[in-house]
């Protein structure tokens, strides 16, 4: 079973890069570890993915602002936010190599749950269970680690300038929401909403895109009356669910986590981890926090400034409290993949293909004259293909290999119909379309293809 799930994660990895999706970070100098590259299909499912998101969580909502915040911020929000202090993850080092590697997750994979175990726990464990290095030396004690880069900003480098890439995006919604209150003032329950990078020097990348050291977050914080947060929480949970089921994920493969205290971030009150069936292994995908008064609560006090909403009509305020849906882009681009990668038999050979929906596969048409040799099918050819690339954008142009090899092609990253422009084409005015599925073909016209 670990075999068939390995072989199935291997067969995406290499399709991705084999056709255009994703390409590890810095390839062509050997790599650097945790970085990837999307090529010029992979990026096009990226925003595909981000724009639905966008339009689902933002624009089809009236209780929604979207921000754009500078990912370098003042270090005085990450002292304030916690992450200075606690953003660790626990190191250990092999005593010979050096190597380092989670602790966590050595653990993990020899069998034991170290989750909400402290330093010295989960030394004693490793100790006990004689748990040795992945090159089979012995380990350090436990120690943490700030998953925070560093760097710094401006010429003069001291302590002042100290600044660090964002490890989560939500930072750059809490110091905006007193300028939204005032360039706005909504009535609450509102929310503000981002999509951007960020950086987490994790330990150990591993797992394809799943844990990378550079990812993309697109993170809601909602905004509600204390007294009704767990009605906003719930709202979100379904919410959740409906992202879920856009971007194509079966409902059996995503499994809600409620997370136990000793586990949740520092900041949450309840989490549930949203996760997903990859081939790695169930796995987070996404995570639901109530983050309580936690963040404006700190900013009020590392400021000074009044954090209170006032709402409208009354003498009543309060610092609202938070739920915050937190969503990965590239395990949203790593789920969509799974489940999208299919394989069939078609004349007695395995045919793969990517199963996608229309809204997010990269290419929406591939139009092709049916030989190359032709000009008077190529010119047909050319006429279909400029009408629907100025209808649908997502239209490649196709006249590689003979037409069975185009069909696998186009398959293979997922692309939902082949319009194939042929003799007949010329006599009646009709294509043939050839439906990825399916594999079905059919006539239509061109004025109906095109309309
Ligand atoms: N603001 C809350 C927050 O950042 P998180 O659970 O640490 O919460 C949210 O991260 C989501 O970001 C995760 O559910 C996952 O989808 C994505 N994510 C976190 N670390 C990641 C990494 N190293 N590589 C890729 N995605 C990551």
């Amino acid at each position: 079973m670990a075999t068939e799930k390995n072989e199935k994660m291997e067969q995406i990895v290499s399709l991705a890069k084999r056709r255009g999706f994703i390409y590890p970070g810095s390839d062509v100098y050997g790599g650097l570890s945790g970085t990837w590259d999307f090529g010029p299909l992979g990026v096009s499912l990226k925003r595909n993915i981000m724009q639905l998101w966008w339009k689902m969580f933002v624009e089809d909502r009236e209780d929604m602002y979207g921000v754009d915040a500078a990912i370098l911020m003042n270090q005085k929000v990450w002292k304030a936010s916690g992450h200075v202090d606690t953003f660790t993850d626990p190191l250990v080092e092999d005593l010979e190599t050096k190597q380092r590697f989670r602790a966590d997750h050595l653990l993990k994979d020899a069998g034991f749950s170290p989750d909400g175990l402290g330093l010295e726990q989960l030394t004693q464990l490793i100790k006990d269970n004689d748990i040795k290095s992945p090159n089979g030396n012995a380990l350090s004690d436990v120690r943490t680690f700030n998953m925070m880069f560093k760097t710094t900003v401006g010429p003069i480098d001291d302590e002042s300038s100290i600044s660090y890439l964002r490890p989560e995006t939500a930072q750059g919604i809490f110091t905006n929401y007193k300028n939204v209150l005032d360039s706005f003032y909504p009535d609450l329950p509102f929310g503000l909403a981002q999509q951007g990078k960020a950086f987490r020097n994790e330990i150990s990348p591993r797992d394809f895109i799943f844990r990378s050291r550079e990812f993309e977050q697109m993170e809601i914080e909602y905004f509600v009356d204390p007294a009704k947060w767990e009605e906003a929480f719930e709202h979100w949970r379904q919410q959740v669910w409906k992202w879920t089921q856009a971007l194509g994920l079966p409902d059996e493969n995503v499994h809600e986590l409620e997370v136990p205290e000793a586990d949740r971030a520092h900041y949450s009150k309840r989490t549930i981890d949203f996760e997903f069936d990859f081939p790695i292994g169930k796995e987070e995908l996404l995570g639901l926090a109530y983050r309580n008064d936690f963040d404006l609560m700190n900013i009020q006090n590392a400021t000074g400034k009044n954090m209170d909403y006032l709402v409208k009509g009354t003498n009543t305020k309060f610092v609202p409290h938070v739920i915050e849906p937190s969503f990965g882009v590239e395990r949203a681009v790593m789920a969509v993949l799974t489940a999208a990668y299919t394989e069939d038999e078609v004349n007695g050979e395995t045919r793969t293909f990517l199963k996608l929906s229309e809204r997010l596969a990269p290419v929406k048409y591939a139009v092709s004259p049916l030989v190359r040799n032709k000009p008077e099918l190529v010119q047909k050819a050319r006429e279909v293909y400029d009408a629907l690339k100025k209808k649908h954008g997502a239209v490649m142009w196709d006249d590689n290999g003979n037409i069975g090899k185009r069909y696998r092609r186009q398959d293979e990253i997922g692309t939902p119909h082949c319009v194939v422009v042929d003799f007949q084409t010329l006599e009646d005015g009709t294509v043939t379309i050839r439906e990825r599925d399916t594999t079905q073909q059919r006539r239509e016209s061109i004025e109906e293809l095109i309309s």
